[in-house]
């Protein structure tokens, strides 16, 4: 098994709230591939962040894509409104999303890439019904909510399991892992099969953010033979 390089993600929920822009200026020029931001509504996870404003705003600040999550109950009014904000992929959760062919067509039908994510506890299963329709499938290997979480273990047997799941589709979506990824782990999470590794913490927390990002691509790349 030899993969692509993994793109890196740069989880800014981690970042100083007061300096988001700047964060984001940051994470560009040290290498980052994609920006991920983390929308929570105090009401699937009980934790509050950012809104469709916040995203418009830091669309102004870099030129890569704005990976989208939202941990949030009833995504579908805010579709629209993210499109409008300027997120590139709009990652929803299967948990909260009981139409979710449809949700996952409006996205769609608002030129966004379409992700879908599942929580620790959830099964593969929900995934088959929809990984064909979909740009991207979001692997978390902690339950939403907080940064600085411990990656759960038997998250790299499930990451595998989809790995096999998507090389059975035609349409291939990517594969994305979020939750306590670090430089130690990255390598095993990308040999089990992620290509974009998002990571808030361990990238945050470092002193030098250019060679943590290219340190994780690295290891992903080493590690995949
Ligand atoms: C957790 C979020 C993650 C979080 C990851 O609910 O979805 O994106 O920022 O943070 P780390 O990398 O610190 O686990
Ligand atoms: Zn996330």
């Amino acid at each position: 098994m030899n993969r692509a390089v993994p793109r890196i993600a740069p989880s800014i929920l981690s970042a100083d709230f007061g300096r988001l822009a700047e964060a984001v200026m940051t994470m560009t020029a040290s290498g980052a591939d994609w920006i991920h931001i983390d929308v929570m509504d105090g009401h699937f996870v009980p934790n509050l962040t950012v809104g469709p404003p916040l995203v418009k705003a830091l669309r102004n600040e870099t030129t890569l894509p704005l990976d989208v999550h939202l941990m949030m109950t009833n995504p579908d009014v805010f579709i629209p409104e993210f499109a409008e904000a300027g997120a590139d992929y709009l990652t929803v959760h299967v948990e909260a999303c009981p139409h979710l062919h449809r949700t996952i067509q409006a996205i769609k039908e608002h030129h966004m890439k379409a992700g879908v994510t599942l929580n620790p506890g959830t099964s593969i299963t929900t995934l088959e019904e929809i990984v064909e329709e979909v740009d991207l499938v979001l692997v978390m290997t902690v339950n939403p909510g907080f940064g600085g979480q411990t990656f759960i273990s038997s998250g790299l047997e499930k990451i595998n399991r989809v790995r096999r799941l998507i090389d059975h589709t035609t349409t291939k979506p990517l594969l994305e892992v979020d939750g306590g990824v670090t430089l130690e782990n990255a390598g095993k999470i990308v040999r089990a099969g992620a290509e974009v590794l998002v990571s808030g913490s361990a990238i945050f927390s470092s002193k030098d953010y250019a060679s943590t990002i290219y340190l994780m691509r690295s290891a992903g790349r080493t590690m995949a033979v």
